[in-house]
């Protein structure tokens, strides 16, 4: 009888599901408590045959035990459900698991504070297509027609005559077409060279197109916008210097270079060791281009720029390696937050 009764009670306990506090407490008054089934078994001890006592005593225990540890286990259980519910539900004053929050390009950054620093000044931004044609990346731009740039080592051709657009200038001639003087745009954009990357070249990189376009615009002007943008976007007055340059496309042109701000002009890898980085080619507009671009030269004239955008991102940030830029890298673009 009382093995049977044992028997029954560990089959109960094997199959017993508690899944929630009540049935816990359930649990415990029947099995485990002073009036419980397993308890009511060892009062009963005293009409077991002496024989027979050692034998009943430790089937008693172990279904004692068997009862204590399967309590345990659903105890800790409903415990571990109930801190996680209460996490989720109930404390909003848990901060939230981190999102990494993304961050500009340093690119982006200076594209964008440049465009500001540029509506201020009052000019409009004009674009162009990245795939070009011969007409607006050179011949409009007196490029004469055996001009060393437009050689397939340069520029990038497609078998159809298109071309992959090697400079900013291009915007200028489509900027022309659109608009009439006064004008003062800007036109960025990327821009495709036939080049082996090094620390200081890609063959894609960024470039700023300026131009300005109007009744009696001379070098002095041209000179107080180029250092009134510089100083804005390095916040401070850098040193300058202007050499003559040549380009087609302006007469006479220059070369305006910054003083190295990687290192502060005593020279470094990124400025060859010269101390100075060509920055900002720039001239005054040839008649020839306004002409192409339908621009009375006797009336109006005009100066333009190039910015080399990687190049002044570098400065501003101290980068040494162009490759950075494009790398797609987000442990190097996370950076300027
Ligand atoms: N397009 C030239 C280049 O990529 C840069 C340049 C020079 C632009 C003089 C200009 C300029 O507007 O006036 O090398």
């Amino acid at each position: 009888m009382l093995n049977e009764r044992i028997l029954s009670i560990q089959n109960e306990l094997q199959i017993a599901e508690i899944e929630s506090e009540e049935m816990l407490e359930t649990f415990r008054l029947t099995y485990l408590s002073k009036n419980g089934v397993i308890q009511a078994l060892f009062k009963e001890m005293g009409s077991v045959p002496p024989e027979s006592r050692a034998e009943m005593g430790q089937k008693m225990n172990a279904l004692k035990t068997l009862a204590q540890e399967k309590f345990q286990q659903a105890k800790s259980k409903l415990e571990g459900v109930q801190s996680d519910s209460f996490r989720a539900a109930d404390d909003i004053s848990i901060p939230a698991d981190p999102t990494p929050a993304g961050s500009l390009h340093p690119l982006s950054i200076t594209h964008r504070d440049i465009k500001q620093i540029f509506y201020r000044l009052g000019f409009t931004i004009a674009d162009g297509p990245e795939l070009e044609d011969d007409f607006h990346n050179f011949t409009a731009l007196n490029f004469p027609p055996d001009h060393p740039a437009r050689d397939m080592q340069d520029t990038f051709y497609f078998e159809n005559g298109a071309i992959l657009r090697t400079h900013t200038s291009a915007i200028q001639v489509r900027g022309m077409e659109k608009i009439k003087p006064p004008f003062k745009v800007i036109g960025p954009g990327k821009v495709f060279r036939v080049e082996r990357p090094d620390a200081t070249h890609e063959a894609a990189f960024h470039q700023l197109e300026g131009m300005v376009v109007g009744e009696d615009i001379n070098v002095a002007q041209l000179i107080s916008t180029m250092k009134t943008l510089l100083s804005e976007i390095f916040k401070r007055d850098v040193d300058v210097r202007l050499r003559p340059g040549f380009f087609p496309f302006v007469e006479p042109g220059f070369e305006l270079d910054i003083a190295c701000q990687l290192c502060g002009g005593k020279g470094c890898s990124v400025c060859k060791h010269i101390g100075w980085i060509e920055l900002m080619p720039c001239g005054m507009v040839h008649p020839n281009v306004l002409r192409s671009g339908g621009i009375d030269p006797e009336k109006y004239s005009g100066f333009a720029f190039g910015l080399g955008l990687d190049r002044l991102v570098m400065m501003r940030y101290k980068i040494e390696d162009i490759r950075n830029l494009h790398s797609g890298d987000l442990r190097f673009s996370g950076q300027f937050v």
